[in-house]
């Protein structure tokens, strides 16, 4: 079957522009997908960074100054990932230039930065932007978020979304950008990782009416280029404790993002307990999802119970993969991909979306109450909420 082709170009050829390329070229595995996206272009201001690409025969051209790649009419989507100091000016000419775009977090490097981004967006309609966030692709992070659309909890008593690393546990780990306020932001590990931890609670109308936030900087200098030790002056760790609402009942929500969370890679966790249910997901056990009830045990009578299920491959669009087989980190890029076109096709329907912009300005609020929380050490109601659906 014929499906029309959307041209993407890549702006910043580093660790994520690779991950991107790399997970399109499975799109045959997406089933009816209504299109066919090629990467095309790619941009880096290192020349050397663009080699990589030679591998994908689908890239034809290669350019280290992005504005190229704004004057090319073949070009209809643009992914950038690169250095959040500069997510506000390319996100901001790739709008104006009506390309659609696929930016990265934390969508502007704080809440001003996110604004400006978001009024480019509303002066722009033409161009169709979402913010990257994947790991609520994980079929059992689906399997959560439907449990709770379902009302199975019941009255909530609380619930909790992380995501936790230990890339930083090596204090002779060399500084880059992401651990200078300068380049990462003064939010630092809230803007390297808070957006995760926001996606599905903002979804859900999990909307904080007030947070309080206990932020450490634990490793505060690392070796520079040269070796000799220089200012790491990010937060390393984040916990933010926020009162929220489901249906209507005022709850706590706690949201943790760690870049020094000694034993976890990567580990995203999300789990929502009430009176009457609740589920646990985490991608530290990728298959398996967890469901609270009481049930009737045969000859002990009424008990509590947690039981498990495993979650198979299939995500929000379906995939050729055999349903009883593993997902994985670059399936669920893959998912956010189908999902970002398929929406911007029109053809999404009710499922289950990507990070819209106000979504991403929403978590700026966030972490700015949370800054000032800590420095005043008492609750704070975020500001700039511009959800409206
Ligand atoms: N979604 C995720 O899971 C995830 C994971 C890691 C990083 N990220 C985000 O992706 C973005 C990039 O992170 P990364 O880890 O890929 O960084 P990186 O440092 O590996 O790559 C960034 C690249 O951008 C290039 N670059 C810098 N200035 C440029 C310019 N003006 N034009 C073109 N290229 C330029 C650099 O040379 C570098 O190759 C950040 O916003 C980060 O927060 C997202």
């Amino acid at each position: 079957m014929s499906v029309p082709s959307v041209n993407i170009a890549i702006i910043g050829a580093g660790l994520m522009g690779r991950e991107i390329a790399s997970a399109i070229q499975r799109w045959p595995a997406l089933i009816d997908h209504p299109v066919r996206p090629r990467v095309t272009a790619v941009c880096d201001i290192q020349p050397a960074a663009l080699d990589w690409f030679d591998q994908i025969d689908t890239v034809t051209t290669k350019v280290t100054d992005y504005q190229d790649l704004l004057a090319d009419p073949s070009i209809d989507v643009v992914y950038v990932a690169v250095r959040h100091d500069l997510h506000e000016r390319i996100y901001s000419d790739v709008i104006a230039a009506g390309k659609s775009l696929l930016a990265e977090k934390p969508f502007g490097i704080d809440a001003s930065a996110a604004a400006a981004i978001l009024d480019a967006v509303v002066a722009h309609p033409e161009s169709f932007v979402r913010c990257s966030s994947e790991m609520p692709f994980y079929p059992g992070a689906q399997m959560a978020i439907n449990y709770v659309r379902s009302g199975a909890l019941g009255t909530i008593v609380e619930a909790r979304n992380s995501f936790l690393h230990a890339s930083d546990v090596d204090v002779d780990k060399p500084i880059g950008w992401k651990r200078q306020n300068r380049f990462c932001g003064e939010a630092g590990v809230l803007n390297d990782l808070g957006l995760h931890t926001w996606h599905v609670p903002l979804r859900l109308g999990w909307e904080p009416e007030a947070v309080y936030g206990v932020l450490q900087n634990i490793v505060d200098q690392r070796p520079g280029p040269d070796g000799a030790l220089v200012d790491c002056d990010t937060w390393d760790n984040a916990v933010l404790h926020s009162w929220t609402r489901h249906e209507g009942t005022r709850f706590p929500l706690i949201t943790e993002t760690k870049r020094i969370d000694p034993g976890q890679k990567n580990t995203w966790v999300f789990e929502a307990i009430g009176l009457d249910g609740g589920v646990r997901f985490s991608t530290k056990n990728p298959k398996s999802v967890e469901v609270f009830s009481v049930v009737d045990v045969p000859g002990s009578g009424k008990e509590q119970v947690w039981q498990q299920i495993d979650a198979g491959s299939q995500s929000v669009w379906p995939t050729v993969t055999g349903a009883n087989f593993e997902f994985g980190f670059s399936d669920s890029i893959l998912q956010m991909w189908a999902v970002f076109l398929a929406e911007r096709d029109g053809s999404l329907g009710d499922r289950f979306g990507c990070v819209t912009p106000e979504e991403a300005v929403a978590t700026h609020g966030i972490f700015a109450a949370a800054q000032l929380s800590h420095a005043e050490g008492r609750a704070i109601r975020p500001q700039g909420m511009r959800i409206t659906g």
